[in-house]
């Protein structure tokens, strides 16, 4: 069997179903349209990027891939010029970047920064975000709070066991579907998913099928609080979803973290 590419060389697939956390685009937009200026990092597609443009702000954004960074482009050359105007995107690493400015704004929407497997990647990054902040400005950064019943589950004897993770349907009526199967590493705290894709038309024939695979690290709360203090960084607050949610174990960790 063929080793599956990672998702991130396939953006049109990415785009298919990573659809982001719900009301994630509304809170960036938000924050952005307040701050004015705003550093996203790791910005994909453009998924937040474009709406938090379209808000009024002005995004400089870094991707490390360039095919994700191409696509983001072209949807990008889709929006009114004044947006278009708003949004400057750099082929970049979020580990190391020197932008030679500050920001009042920083964001890492959609667990980007948990592909930062290694710690030193970690720490170099917000480190870096701690050097491109203002002295009033605020880093926002969401993860996935590590779910205890899910990890374990993916560790359990019939772990190898595909779940359907989404279904979309394409503009010429046929669907894609996805199911997903789980590696775990609990010893250093990541996983890696692969993906098959499944395009059928609409009579229900298989068209194609295509294994996408990507790697995250998940990270308990305190584990985030002592690397931010660890990066001269502190925790303004710890909400637990886009909609207002108080932080709970399983749901989502969104960091507001300033310069000390
Ligand atoms: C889950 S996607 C999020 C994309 C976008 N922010 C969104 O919300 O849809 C993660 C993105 O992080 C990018 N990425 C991974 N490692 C990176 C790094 N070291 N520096 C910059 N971007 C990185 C990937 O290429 C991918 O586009």
């Amino acid at each position: 069997m063929t080793e599956p590419e990672d998702i991130y060389d396939s953006p049109e697939l990415y785009d298919m179903l990573s659809t982001g956390v719900p009301g994630d685009v509304a809170y960036f937009s938000k924050l952005a349209k307040q701050a004015k200026r705003v550093l996203e990092l790791a910005t994909g597609t453009g998924r937040v990027t474009i709406p938090m443009a379209r808000a009024g702000a002005k995004v400089t954004g870094i991707e490390l891939r360039d095919k994700m960074l191409a696509a983001a482009d072209e949807h990008l050359s889709a929006e009114k010029p004044e947006v278009r105007q708003r949004v400057e995107l750099f082929q970049g690493d979020m580990r190391a970047f020197d932008l030679g400015k500050t920001f009042p704004l920083i964001v890492i929407p959609f667990r980007a920064f948990q592909h930062l497997i290694d710690v030193r990647d970690q720490r170099a990054c917000l480190e870096c975000c701690r050097d491109h902040l203002t002295r009033q400005g605020s880093l926002v950064i969401n993860l996935f709070d590590p779910n205890l019943k899910i990890l374990a589950s993916s560790l359990a004897p019939n772990a190898t066991a595909s779940r359907k993770v989404g279904e979309v349907e394409l503009k010429g009526g046929e669907r894609v579907v996805a199911f997903a199967t789980r590696t775990s590493c609990p010893e250093e705290q990541w996983f890696e998913e692969d993906w098959v894709y499944e395009c059928f038309d609409k009579g229900g024939r298989s068209q194609w099928r295509r294994s996408r695979k990507f790697r995250l690290r998940w990270f308990g709360r305190y584990e985030m609080e002592h690397m931010f203090e660890l990066c001269g960084l502190e925790v303004e607050k710890l909400e637990g979803g886009f909609k207002g949610q108080a932080y709970h174990h399983g749901g989502e960790q969104i960091w507001t973290v300033r310069r000390v």
